[in-house]
C-alpha cells in the first residue's frame, strides 16, 4: 500500500510516499524559517499562504521523485492536529481534496504520533514495547508506548517544552531565529562548568518537566556578564547540559519505573549531538555512577548481549516531517481506518 502524508501543522511544508511492502519511497521539505525570521516566530497567517504556494508543488515534486503518478497511489495521509489551524486547514483541503478526486481512503493523523513513530520509518528491527521521550517546540513528554496506538503519557513539562526552552533562551542572548539550533551550534565552542544551571525537578520523584525558570536564571547570568561571545558560548554549553542532563535523569527514571528496554528519542530537539551522546551513554553504562548497577545488565553476564538501545530518527525525521505522517497514515489505513470525507482539523489534541 503506497501512501501519501502531508505535514502542515506549522512553519514546514512536508510530503512523503511510505509504501507498507518497500518502505519510504520520497520525501521532500519546503521550510519557511527565511520567512519568519524577520518576525523573530512564526507567523500563522504568513504560514498558511506560504503552504498553499508550495504544497502541490512539493506532492508533485515527491511523486516524481518516486518515480509515480497519483493514479499509483492507494492513500492519503495529512496532519490533522495539533498545530497552528489555519496551516492544518491547507494540508487537510488538499489532502482531503485529492483523496476525493482520486477515490482514495484518507486519515487525519496525529502530529505528535507521527513523532513518536518516527524512529520506527527506518528501524523495522524497532517495535514496542519501548519508552519514547518526545521533545519538540511544542511538547516535551514521556509516553510509555505498549504497541502501535496504544500510549501511555507518563510525565510532561509544566510549562515551556524543551525546544521552546532552547528557542527563548537564544534569543534573550541575542542569538537569530531559529534559536535552538543555533543555541546548540554556539554551545560546541562553549567551556563545560562555567555556568552551572539546575536540573529542574530532579531532585524529587515523578516524571515531570519544568524548564521556564531555566531561561530566568540564563537571563541573570547573561545580564551580569561581560557578553563577550566566548561567554555567550559558555552560557549557552551551561544552558544545554542543563536541559541535556534534566532530560537524562528523567528518561533513565522511566525506563526503570517501566522496566522497557529501549529508549526512543523523537522531535526537533531530539536532533541536538549532546542530547544523543548522553542518552546513548545512559543505556550502555552504569546508572548511577561508575559504581552503579548496570540499567539493562539484569540477566546477562559481563559478556551478555547489550540489551538496552536508544533509537533516534535521523536528524532530519526528529524535526517535522511528511515521512512521519505517511508512515502512521499507512498504518492506520493499512488497519482500516479512514474517515469520511470532511475537512476537520484539532488544533488542540490529546494524543
Ligand atoms: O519537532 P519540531 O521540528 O517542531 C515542533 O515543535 O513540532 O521541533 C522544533 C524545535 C524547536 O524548538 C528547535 O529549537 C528545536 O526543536 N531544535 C533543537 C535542535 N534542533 C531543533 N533544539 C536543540 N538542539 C538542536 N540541535
Ligand atoms: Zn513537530
Amino acid at each position: 500500500m503506497r501512501v501519501l502524508g502531508i505535514e502542515t501543522s506549522c512553519d514546514e511544508t512536508g510530503v512523503a510516499v511510505y509504501d507498507t511492502e518497500r518502505g519510504l519511497l520520497a520525501h521532500a521539505l519546503y521550510s519557511q524559517v527565511e520567512l519568519h525570521a524577520e518576525y523573530g516566530g512564526v507567523v500563522p497567517e504568513l504560514a498558511s499562504r506560504d503552504h498553499v504556494r508550495k504544497l502541490l508543488p512539493l506532492v508533485r515534486q515527491t511523486l516524481a521523485e518516486a518515480g509515480l503518478g497519483v493514479e499509483d497511489l492507494d492513500g492519503v495521509a495529512y496532519t490533522a492536529g495539533p498545530g497552528l489551524v489555519g496551516a492544518l486547514m491547507v494540508g487537510a483541503a488538499a489532502g482531503r481534496a485529492l483523496a476525493w478526486a482520486l477515490d482514495l481512503p484518507a486519515v487525519g493523523v496525529h502530529h505528535m504520533e507521527g513523532h513518536l513513530l518516527a524512529p520506527m520509518l527506518e528501524d523495522p528491527g524497532l517495535k514496542p514495547p519501548f519508552v519514547a521521550l518526545l521533545v519538540s517546540g511544542g511538547h516535551t513528554q514521556l509516553v510509555e508506548v505498549a504497541a502501535i496506538g496504544a500510549y501511555r503519557l507518563l510525565g510532561e513539562t509544566l510549562d515551556d517544552a524543551a525546544g521552546e526552552a532552547f528557542d527563548k533562551t537564544a534569543k534573550l542572548m541575542g542569538l537569530p531565529y531559529p534559536g535552538g539550533p543555533e543555541l546548540a551550534r554556539l554551545a560546541e565552542s562553549g567551556r563545560p562548568g562555567l555556568f552551572k544551571f539546575s536540573r529542574p525537578m530532579t531532585d524529587r520523584p515523578g516524571l515531570d518537566f519544568s524548564f521556564s525558570g531555566l531561561k530566568t536564571q540564563v537571563l541573570l547570568a547573561w545580564q551580569a556578564s561581560d557578553q563577550s561571545p566566548q561567554t555567550r558560548a559558555d552560557i549557552a554549553r551551561g544552558f544545554e547540559d542543563a536541559v541535556v542532563e534534566t532530560l537524562a535523569v528523567k528518561c533513565e527514571r522511566a525506563l526503570k519505573q517501566t522496566g522497557a528496554r529501549t529508549l526512543v528519542v523523537a522531535g526537533g530537539v531530539g536532533a541536538n549531538v549532546r542530547l544523543r551522546e548522553r542518552l546513548q551513554a545512559l543505556v550502555a553504562g552504569p546508572v548511577g555512577g561508575p559504581s552503579g548497577p548496570k540499567l539493562f545488565a539484569k540477566g546477562f553476564g559481563p559478556e551478555g548481549p547489550p540489551t538496552g538501545r536508544v533509537c533516534f530518527p535521523r536528524p532530519a525525521f526528529c524535526t517535522d516531517n511528511g515521512a512521519m505522517i505517511a508512515f502512521v497514515g499507512a498504518l492506520r489505513l493499512r488497519a482500516g481506518q479512514h474517515e469520511a470525507p470532511a475537512v476537520t482539523v484539532t488544533p488542540r489534541w490529546d494524543m
